[in-house]
């Protein structure tokens, strides 16, 4: 009876999410797409009228050049760069505050941010930190609580795979709370974001597998969730689409400047679809893996999404078939069960053959209750899941991703 009553409120509260988000109106990005992005980029701020942008990233790529062509590209336009490469794998509360500091000491009048989701989520909440000076960046935790436009925010993603140069969410890390929460608000879209392949051919076979990982994750769960609309399927299914016929391409021959940009097409398209229609259970097992054990969030999703699937594989069936069809893997006619099926094994040969393990070396089996807590805690009643998982079961799967002894 109590079960019945929250599985009660849980959809009531996905019903009112569902006609809310139709009417937002979600701002979109003007998109740059092909080799030579950012040249074009740096001609686009140019004309735009801003001068002084203030390019936030981290001090690795700057260490092995990545950075080089976009400050180049930057200077010869005429335009100031001033430099913030401090942002952390996490992106601090202090890491925002900092760049805020350095964005109003130098006057500047635009963000550029280069990097993965880090520099990406860090750069959005300096912006929303620089616009709202009374709010702090704990205090716009959660939904709709940057109240004021951000200074104009360029991006160029070199992973494919988080879709923040889309998406309405940002992540930062509390470390006194020893916790990650996230900011949403339609004022953190972007308004450019450059999808260039050239910054993104380098990208190490592993780390193309995970962030590739990710964006199928985005794709699929905004795609089996029940709150997505008709232009969220068609993104979706378009990802999917490109990451099928494009992950192992771009996994193998990093260098291959067409499946680059289509796994950031892909990223693009699938960040499109989960900003509107929302995550689900992986993200949540993800999420509460990372912040106990520090699994990369693509690699923790890749592991985790055919396991939730299996779990709400009955509940989605004609979803998968079609999401099966979007991969190529409906060749032979064969009805929408099977192809369901089809669809999670593909996963799974495709974490398979990019080196990606079936088990979480760090989970220790003390841990499930806490990491069950965390997630359920996360997905209900946030996320519109399919199929509405309950501790035990939750359980099960999480005692599934523990490796052999
Ligand atoms: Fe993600």
């Amino acid at each position: 009876m109590w079960w019945l009553v929250r599985k009660g409120y849980y959809r009531s509260y996905h019903t009112i999410l569902k006609y809310l988000i139709r009417l937002l109106p979600f701002p979109v990005p003007t998109l740059l797409v092909g080799p030579g992005g950012i040249g074009r980029l740096a001609d686009e701020i140019r004309q735009k009228g801003h001068r002084r942008l203030l390019v936030v990233t981290d001090r690795a790529l700057v260490a092995i050049g990545l950075l080089d062509g976009l400050l180049t590209a930057l200077q010869e336009a005429g335009l100031t760069v001033v430099l913030f490469d401090q942002v952390q794998p996490n992106p601090s509360i202090a890491n925002v505050e900092q760049g805020r500091t350095l964005y109003l000491t130098q006057r500047c009048d635009g963000i550029v941010a280069f990097g993965g989701g880090s520099p990406i989520d860090c750069a959005k909440v300096i912006g929303a930190r620089v616009s709202n000076r009374y709010r702090s960046v704990r205090g716009m935790k959660g939904l709709f609580k940057v109240w004021r436009s951000i200074p104009p925010l360029y991006c160029v993603p070199t992973t494919a795979g988080t879709g923040s140069e889309t998406t309405v969410a940002a992540v930062i890390s509390d470390p006194d709370r020893h916790e990650k929460f996230a900011i949403n608000d339609l004022h953190l879209v972007p308004k450019v974001a450059v999808l260039d392949p050239e910054v993104m051919a380098g990208l190490p076979p592993a780390l193309t597998a995970t962030t590739g990982m990710d964006a199928l994750t985005h794709a699929v769960e905004a795609y089996i969730g029940i709150i997505g609309n008709r232009f969220t399927n068609r993104e979706a299914e378009q990802a999917v689409r490109l990451i099928a016929a494009n992950l192992p391409e771009a996994y193998h021959n990093g260098a291959n400047l067409e499946a680059r940009t289509n796994m950031a097409l892909a990223s693009f398209a699938a960040g499109s679809a989960f900003t509107r229609a929302y995550i689900g259970y992986v993200h949540a097992l993800a999420h509460a893996m990372g912040g106990l054990y520090g699994v990369p969030h693509g690699l923790a999703n890749a592991v985790i999404l055919p396991s939730v699937l299996d779990f709400c594989r009955p509940a989605v069936e004609a979803k998968l078939a079609c999401l099966a069809r979007a991969a190529g893997l409906a060749a032979d006619q064969i009805g929408e069960e099977a192809l369901s099926y089809r669809f999670i094994a593909w996963v799974r040969e495709l974490n398979q053959a990019m080196g990606i393990p079936a088990c979480i070396p760090e989970l220790r089996e003390a841990d499930i209750p806490l990491i069950v807590s965390r997630a359920l805690r996360e997905a209900h009643p946030a996320y519109p899941v399919p199929l509405i998982m309950t501790p035990s079961q939750c359980e099960g799967i999480v005692r599934g991703f523990l490796c052999p002894p």
